[in-house]
């Protein structure tokens, strides 16, 4: 299996508009936008962080095949990371593979990962990637309607 990071096309968003309809994986990303559902939304979202400097967005191949996307991104005056994967390709080490590809394009240290504390999938990502746990944090999740514990990781 081969994992690659290529830049976004336009053709590669309506995939993962069909991704953030996947209930399961919304519920345990948790921390989404308000309405997955809402495709003006979502394209209005992406053609907003797409025309940013400074947010490093690619999309995933395995294989030739478009498997999800990673991103780094500025938040709170830190440098974080996230990544999102179409179910058919989890449990292969894609998102591993992707995020270390992303950690050697963005150099930026320390940089932060954060997660919903019970999506372990995300968490185990991180940790893999050399990521430590450094806190505990509480945010309103989107997905799940309520204010949930959240984790934040750090790779310095
Ligand atoms: C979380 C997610 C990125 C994992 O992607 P993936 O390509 O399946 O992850 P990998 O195959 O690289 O797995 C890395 C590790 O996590 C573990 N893992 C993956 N999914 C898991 C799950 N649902 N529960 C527990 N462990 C999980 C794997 O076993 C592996 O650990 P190991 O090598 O010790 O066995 C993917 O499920 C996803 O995109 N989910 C929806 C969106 C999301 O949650 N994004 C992150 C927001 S913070």
């Amino acid at each position: 299996m081969t994992v690659i990071l290529r830049e976004i096309v336009d053709s590669d968003l309506p995939i993962f508009f069909q991704h953030q309809q996947d209930q399961g994986a919304v519920h345990m990303a948790a921390f989404t936008s308000k309405d997955p559902a809402d495709e003006a939304a979502f394209n209005a979202h992406w053609a907003k962080i797409r025309a940013l400097d400074g947010v490093i967005n690619r999309s995933i191949e395995v294989d030739g095949k478009l498997a999800g996307h990673v991103a780094s991104f500025e938040m709170f005056g830190e440098r974080n990371v996230t990544y999102w994967i179409g179910r058919e390709f989890w449990g292969q080490g894609v998102a591993t593979a992707a995020l270390r590809e992303l950690l050697n394009i963005d150099a930026t240290r320390p940089i932060y990962g954060r997660a919903a504390k019970d999506n372990s999938g995300s968490i185990r990502v991180l940790e893999k990637c050399g990521f430590v746990f450094v806190m505990e944090d509480k945010g309103f999740a989107n997905a799940r309607q309520a204010e949930i514990a959240e984790v934040v990781l750090k790779l310095d």
